[in-house]
């Protein structure tokens, strides 16, 4: 079991007491995760990360933060805010799908450029995601990244979602363990849809009806 927040249903907060964009007020049901709450996890995980780094970082030897597109591109800036107050950051991003609808398709595709590939040789890596589900994305990543020889490789992952559809994958470090609900906003999104919603929130029906693939 990962070390983070456990959250479940109980922690579903109604969106009648948050500012919510007009647009979206019928596509969501619920706030699981108020921005706050998410920046103060943010600082503790920069923490626990840095403890767990080797000394020898460096500006030229820095730690080779691979962000996951699109998703988790509002958490890795957030996170990286934090951490390059504390140690030096080489920033590299690779565009990973594979979902359709709220399904996973189970056909993970990764982009990576010959210069991206070359920067991880013999390097510290952390891979940074929004969420692992499955696990199927982050797992068949790893493989690959592992290829081409890094020095080590972790994962810190803002949400761990508790499903019995899982691999088993728990990433090194996790913000929250949350339940098997599909959530939206912070970065992560439902067909390419709430991307830009401040609070990570469960999709009502109406939502997924509406932005239906
Ligand atoms: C999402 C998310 C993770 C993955 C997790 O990516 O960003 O990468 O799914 O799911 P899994 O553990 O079941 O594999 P998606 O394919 O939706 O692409 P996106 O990042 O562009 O939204």
């Amino acid at each position: 079991m990962a070390n983070c927040l456990r959250l479940t249903e109980s922690h579903l907060l109604p969106i009648d007491q948050f500012v919510v964009p007009k647009h979206y007020s019928n596509d969501i049901s619920s706030i699981l995760i108020p921005p706050g709450l998410i920046q103060d996890r943010i600082e503790k995980l920069a923490c626990d990360i840095v403890a767990s780094l080797p000394n020898e970082l460096s500006p030229t030897n820095p730690l080779v933060c691979l962000c996951i597109l699109k998703g988790s591109q509002v958490f890795y800036s957030n996170l990286l805010k934090t951490l390059a107050k504390k140690i030096p950051i080489q920033f590299e991003f690779c565009k990973v799908k594979s979902y359709i609808n709220d399904q996973s398709s189970g056909n993970v595709q990764i982009s990576l450029t010959e210069d991206e590939i070359l920067g991880m040789i013999d390097k510290n890596i952390l891979v940074i995601e929004d969420i692992v589900d499955t696990g199927s994305t982050i797992t068949k990543l790893i493989a690959h990244i592992k290829s081409f020889n890094p020095k080590t490789i972790s994962v810190c992952s803002l949400l761990l979602k508790r499903t019995t559809k899982t691999n088993g994958f728990v990433p090194d470090f996790v913000g929250f363990s949350i339940p098997d609900l599909f959530v939206v906003g912070y970065g992560l999104d439902y067909n390419q849809v709430f991307r830009d919603l401040e609070p990570i929130s469960v999709i009502s029906e109406e939502g997924k009806m509406k932005y239906s693939a």
